[in-house]
């Protein structure tokens, strides 16, 4: 049977979703998204991602109106309980009579949902390469906009250096991943940047954060030089469908000894086990 999806009210199947081309999302990329892991049919942190998109809607001035638990029981149909999965939601500011810049009245949200397998990752423990690129993106990263083109460009040319990731760096700080955040353990201290309108912020990167204060690990939300970078001993990547990853080589260069950090195992496993436990 086809997968279904859900768009404006209804669960049809995939190939039948349809939208106009008159919309905004796909006009001016006028509108927001989340990314929400589910293992087994149950949610991993639902009411911070949603929050998170009611912050985004309420940047771009788009009203949905919806409750937590409306946005629950419209995700909930599209959950397999029998693979870990994420749900994809995105509302888009509608559909205009013609292409004008200005804010359509009335405004009818475009919303649509689909859930998609999340792979098993098993080369995890290897790591991952990453090239550092110039953060060329704009002044208001804290929004999950569904405008991407900027990170899409940036995480490309990473993968045309066979590169999983692309760090990128602001003014000669780390920002975030280009579509991750980074954490670096510098002199034993466990560094992110800051939440600030330059990055994104991740609810993997709270969790890890979380995590690391309850167990010990010394943590500091200060931005990362690129000089504190070239000396990490361990750089990591986080996000809600890759979890942690260990960064294992940066411009060609190994970091450290070019594999997976003490740091970096302990936090993995307590991520794995704090994963059971809050679904
Ligand atoms: N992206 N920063 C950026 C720019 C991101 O795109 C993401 C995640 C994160 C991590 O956020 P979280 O831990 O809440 O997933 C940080 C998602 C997965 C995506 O665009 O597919």
């Amino acid at each position: 049977m086809e997968q279904l999806v859900y768009l404006n009210g209804e669960y049809v199947p995939l190939s039948a979703a349809k939208i106009s081309v008159l919309d905004r999302g796909f006009l001016f990329g006028d509108g927001v998204y989340e990314v929400i892991p589910c293992y087994q049919g149950r949610f991993l942190h639902f009411n911070a991602h949603i929050e998170r998109l009611q912050a985004s809607l309420q940047a771009i001035r788009l009203e949905v109106g919806y409750s937590v638990a409306q946005w629950y029981e419209l995700v909930s149909p599209l959950l397999d309980a029998q693979c870990d999965q994420y749900v994809y939601l995105q509302i888009t500011r509608g559909v205009a009579p013609k292409r004008d810049h200005l804010f359509p009245t009335p405004t009818v949200p475009t919303v649509f949902a689909i859930s998609n397998a999340i792979p098993p990752f098993v080369e995890r423990e290897q790591g991952v390469k990453a090239l550092i690129i110039e953060d060329n993106r704009w002044l208001r990263c804290n929004i999950k906009a569904t405008a991407l083109l900027a990170n899409v460009l940036l995480k490309q040319q990473a993968a045309d250096q066979a590169c999983a990731e692309a760090i990128l760096v602001k003014n000669g700080y780390v920002t975030e991943g280009s579509a991750s955040n980074v954490f670096a353990v510098v002199d034993g201290v466990l560094m992110t940047a800051p939440k600030s309108t330059a990055i994104l912020a991740g609810i993997t990167r709270d969790i890890v954060l979380q995590l690391a204060n309850t167990h010990h690990i010394p943590v500091s939300e200060t931005p990362i030089s690129l000089a504190q970078l070239k000396t990490a001993s361990e750089i990591w990547l986080t996000s809600s469908t890759r979890e942690i990853v260990p960064i294992v080589e940066v411009d060609g260069q190994p970091v450290a000894a070019g594999t997976a950090g003490v740091v970096w195992h302990t936090m993995n496993a307590l991520y794995q086990q704090y994963k059971l436990l809050a679904l």
